[in-house]
């Protein structure tokens, strides 16, 4: 991974917070949170993995996983060794790991049903 692509990555996530408070300000208390979030539950974390995960991909594709803690961990580090994702600093990066292991872990207690 080259410094441009890091700094590329970091952009993009940048413009799209920038982009997301311009488009919710209008709608604020009418949407329904699901709809904002793309389906992610409620809590602690879901903005931020809105954030940073669907900057590449859906993250449907995120709800669709039941993993352990640890395997959030080591998705989250080839996020970032293959597959380009910038590192995600402290203190988001655990509220990202505690949100996901809470909300999508092995029991699968928000999986996706359409
Ligand atoms: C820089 C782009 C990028 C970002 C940012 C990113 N991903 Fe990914 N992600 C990918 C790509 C590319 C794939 C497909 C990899 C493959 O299947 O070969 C993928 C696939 C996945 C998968 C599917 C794994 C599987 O077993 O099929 C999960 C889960 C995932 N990402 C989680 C996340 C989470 C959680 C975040 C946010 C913390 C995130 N991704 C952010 C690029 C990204």
């Amino acid at each position: 991974m080259t410094k441009t692509s890091l700094h590329r990555s970091a952009a993009t996530a940048f413009l799209l917070v920038a982009s997301l408070f311009t488009f919710n300000t209008p709608s604020l208390g009418q949407d329904s949170d699901e709809d904002e979030f793309e389906g992610l539950v409620a809590g602690p974390g879901q903005e931020e993995v809105l954030i940073y995960c669907s900057a590449c991909h859906s993250t449907r594709i995120v709800q669709q996983q039941g993993l352990s803690r640890n395997e959030w961990k080591e998705t989250l580090e080839w996020m970032v060794e293959d597959q380009g994702m910038s590192e995600i600093d402290e203190p988001d990066l655990t509220l990202i790991l505690d949100y996901l292991a809470k909300n999508y872990n092995v029991e699968r207690p928000n999986f996706p049903t359409n």
